[in-house]
């Protein structure tokens, strides 16, 4: 990614809006070069999204596993900071779409957005493992780092599932994929590895979460990894969609984030104090 100004861009020649993406005229949409009649009723959802961020067409195979990793993702509950904003907003009186977005705007490299980490870590393991053949001794080097750094491994550990459905599920489905040469599996291998490594390092049982199939599954199809978290508020979108609403229509009003219970929230400050009239208070 370069990084330099639009105005120098634009006085080099550049239009203002530069795209490769779509080619809009009178009468006329091209999407990546292909006309919308020829996509619309033709491409899947994940054929799309893959088309417009990757620019080509994934062939129907390879997007139902795309689309397998956008299903996964689509929901966690309410227990999910990302769902249970979402459904708050819309108990206070802002517009839909906003409540959506309020659940969007949680996701980040904690929750929700690890995937970009971890693709990343799974690019370059990758890239350490094609210097010198030795996966292993690439995933110790990659999770000696983070812990150096006192960092946790994206794509690794959960607060609640230390078998996760979902990733037992993505993991299987993926297996076909390797088996029937739609996918290489080294991704998979990869992040295998670096589970592996890190619970030989930690001494405990190390789980693979839901971001870090995920990750590993799109590494396998090209993704690039900066385009990972646009891809998660598209999974994860459908469930705020779907919560939000209902708590719209459920007409429940001012649902704060825990009921007036005392021991939900506590007071940690100074007691109880008063202002004492005729004192100067500096600080
Ligand atoms: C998701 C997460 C916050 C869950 O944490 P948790 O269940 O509360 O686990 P804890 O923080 O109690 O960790 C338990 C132990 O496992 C270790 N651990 C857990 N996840 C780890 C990770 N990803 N990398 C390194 N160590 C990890 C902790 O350091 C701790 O070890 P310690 O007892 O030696 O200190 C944590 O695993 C994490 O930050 N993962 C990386 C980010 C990520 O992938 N997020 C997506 C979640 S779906």
């Amino acid at each position: 990614m370069k990084n330099r100004s639009a105005l120098e861009a634009y006085s080099e020649g550049k239009a203002w809006w530069e795209t490769e993406i779509s080619d809009i005229k009178k009468n006329s949409i091209q999407l990546r070069g292909y006309p919308i009649e020829e996509l619309i009723g033709r491409v899947s959802y994940s054929q799309m999204l893959y088309l417009l961020l990757c620019g080509e067409l994934l062939g129907d195979k390879k997007a139902k596993l795309f689309e397998s990793v956008l299903v996964a993702g689509a929901d966690h509950g309410p227990r999910a900071p990302s769902i249970a904003a979402a459904r708050m907003s819309a108990t206070c009186g802002i517009s839909f779409n906003s409540s959506v977005a309020t659940g969007i705007n949680l996701l980040g490299d904690i929750h929700g957005g690890a995937g970009e980490k971890a693709m990343k870590l799974f690019y370059r393991t990758k890239r350490l493992y094609d210097e010198d053949g030795d996966l292993h001794a690439a995933a110790v080097q990659v999770c000696g780092e983070f812990l150096e750094k006192g960092e946790k491994i994206p794509g690794l550990g959960h607060q609640l599932h230390d078998d996760d459905p979902r990733v037992r599920k993505l993991y299987s489905l993926s297996q076909s994929y390797i088996e029937s040469g739609d996918i290489s599996g080294i991704y998979l291998d990869i992040a295998e590895e670096i589970r592996k490594a890190l619970q030989e390092m930690k001494g405990r049982k190390m789980t693979m979460n839901i971001d870090g199939v995920s990750a590993a599954v799109q590494c396998e199809l090209g993704i690039p990894a900066e385009a990972a978290k646009g891809v998660f508020a598209l999974s994860r979108g459908m469930g705020i969609v779907a919560h939000a609403y209902e708590e719209l229509m459920n007409g429940l009003l001012v649902k704060g984030p825990c009921p007036n219970e005392d021991a939900l929230v506590r007071y940690t400050g100074v007691p109880c104090r008063h202002i004492e009239e005729g004192v100067q208070y500096e600080q």
